[in-house]
C-alpha cells in the first residue's frame, strides 16, 4: 500500500514538475513515521467523488509539491481530482473555482492567492452544497469553509526570531543591523509569521541589540504583495543603497526562500561577498534554499513537510465527504473574520547547516543526490 502511494505520489510529481518546465525536485521518497505521511486510510472510499485542488502559482517549488502530494493521495483514496494553479493570478483563481463548481465539484480545497477576492464564489459553492477546505492559507470573512489544514504560522515567525536572537551574537555593546522582509499583506500567514518574528527580536530592537536603519520595521513598510521575489529584490536594493553605503547589513530577515533569493541576488549585486555576507532567513526549505545553506549563502530555513500538510488535509476531505472524523489541534486562533474555523496546525522546524541531514535527507524530503546536483 505505502509503495503504491510512494509511486504514485513520485509519477505526478514528476509529471507536473516536467509540464512546467521546473526542476524534478519533489520530495524523495520516505520510509515511515510522520515525516512520510501515506494518505489516512488504506480503504479506497472515495469511488469516484470529485475534489477540486485550487493552488496558487506552479513559480514556487513547494506549491508544485502540494498540488501533487493532494492529487496522488486523494486518487490513492479513489477520488478524483481537478487540480489547477492560477499563477497568482487573483482573477484567474475565482473564475477557475467558477469552473470547478459548474463541473460539479464534490468539494473544494483552496490554497487562496487573495481570500478577500474568494469570497463570493464561496458563498456560491456554499449555495450549491459544496464543502471548502482551506489550504495552507486561511480563507477569510466566510463562513463557507468547513476546515483548515496548515502549519502554525506564528509558529514559523517564531521559530525565525527565536533563531536571530540565539545565532546573531547581538547585544547592545556589539549591535547587529537587521531588515525585515516579509510575506504578502494579502495572506493571513504573513501576519502571524510578523507577530511571531516581533514578539521575539523586539526586546533587542528596544535595547539597541539590533538595529533596523531603514526604520521599516512595521509590517506595512516592509511586506512584500504575492510574496515577489523581484519585489524583493528591488526593495533590497534600495535598502542597501540608501541605509548602507557606510555599514554592512547583518541581517536579512526572510519570511520566504524566494524573498531570500530576492535579497541574496541584491547583496551580490552591491558587492557583499564571504567576508561580510548577512545571516539570511527564509521558509519552506526549497531545493534551492537548501543548497543554499550547505553552501553558506542562506543561514536558515524552516522546513514545512508538504506529504504531511497533504496528508492533513486529505483526512479533512474524507470527513466532508465520508462523514469521518479528521484530526484537529486547534479551534482557537483562526479567527477569519467570521467565523473560527477547526484547523490542525503541523510542526514547522528550522533548518541549518547543523541539522538538515538529520531532519531533510533523514526525513526522505530530498536525497543526498538531489542536494549535491
Ligand atoms: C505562504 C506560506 C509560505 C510560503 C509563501 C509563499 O502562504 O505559508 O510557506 O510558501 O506562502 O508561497
Amino acid at each position: 500500500m505505502k509503495k503504491k502511494v510512494l509511486a504514485a505520489l513520485m509519477a505526478v510529481a514528476l509529471t507536473a514538475l516536467t509540464a512546467c518546465g521546473a526542476a524534478p525536485a519533489a520530495p524523495a521518497a520516505s520510509g515511515s513515521g510522520d515525516a512520510a505521511p501515506a494518505a489516512t486510510d488504506s480503504s479506497s472510499s472515495g469511488s469516484g467523488k470529485k475534489v477540486a485542488v485550487a493552488m496558487p502559482t506552479q513559480s514556487s517549488e513547494r506549491w508544485m509539491h502540494d498540488g501533487a502530494n493532494m492529487k496522488a493521495q486523494l486518487e490513492e483514496l479513489g477520488y478524483t481530482v481537478d487540480l489547477q494553479y492560477a499563477e497568482d493570478d487573483v482573477q484567474a483563481q475565482v473564475s477557475q473555482i467558477e469552473n470547478m463548481i459548474a463541473a460539479g465539484a464534490d468539494c473544494l480545497v483552496i490554497a487562496a492567492i487573495d481570500s478577500d477576492a474568494l469570497v463570493n464564489v464561496e458563498q456560491q459553492a456554499k449555495d450549491a452544497g459544496i464543502p471548502v477546505i482551506a489550504y495552507d492559507r486561511l480563507l477569510m470573512n466566510t463562513d463557507a469553509v468547513s476546515y483548515y489544514a496548515t502549519f502554525d504560522n506564528k509558529g514559523v515567525g517564531t521559530k525565525i526570531g527565536e533563531y536571530i536572537v540565539q545565532h546573531a551574537d547581538a547585544t547592545p555593546e556589539n549591535p547587529k543591523t537587521i531588515e525585515l522582509f516579509m510575506g504578502s499583506p494579502d495572506d493571513n500567514n504573513a501576519h502571524m509569521l510578523y507577530a511571531g518574528l516581533m514578539e521575539q527580536i523586539q526586546p533587542l530592537l528596544d535595547d539597541g541589540s539590533l538595529i533596523c536603519k531603514s526604520g521599516q520595521i512595521d509590517f506595512e513598510d516592509n511586506n512584500t504583495l504575492r510574496w515577489d521575489q523581484q519585489t524583493a529584490m528591488k526593495r533590497c536594493e534600495d535598502i542597501l543603497t540608501r541605509y548602507y553605503a557606510d555599514e554592512d547589513l547583518n541581517i536579512c530577515a526572510c519570511a520566504y526562500d524566494g524573498l531570500s533569493y530576492g535579497c541574496m541576488s541584491a547583496l551580490e549585486g552591491a558587492g557583499y561577498t564571504d567576508a561580510n555576507w548577512p545571516m539570511i532567513t527564509g521558509q519552506d526549505a526549497e531545493l534551492m534554499a537548501t543548497k543554499h545553506i550547505i553552501s553558506g549563502k542562506q543561514t536558515m530555513s524552516i522546513y514545512k513537510d508538504t506529504r504531511l500538510l497533504a496528508s492533513k488535509c486529505v483526512t479533512m476531505v474524507q470527513a466532508v465527504l465520508e462523514g469521518a472524523t479528521p484530526e484537529i489541534n486547534d479551534t482557537e486562533q483562526y479567527n477569519n473574520g467570521k467565523i473560527v474555523v477547526p484547523s490542525y496546525l503541523c510542526e514547522p522546524v528550522p533548518v541549518d547547516k547543523d541539522n538538515y541531514e538529520e531532519v531533510i535527507i533523514g526525513g526522505g524530503y530530498y536525497t543526498k543526490e538531489q542536494l549535491a546536483e
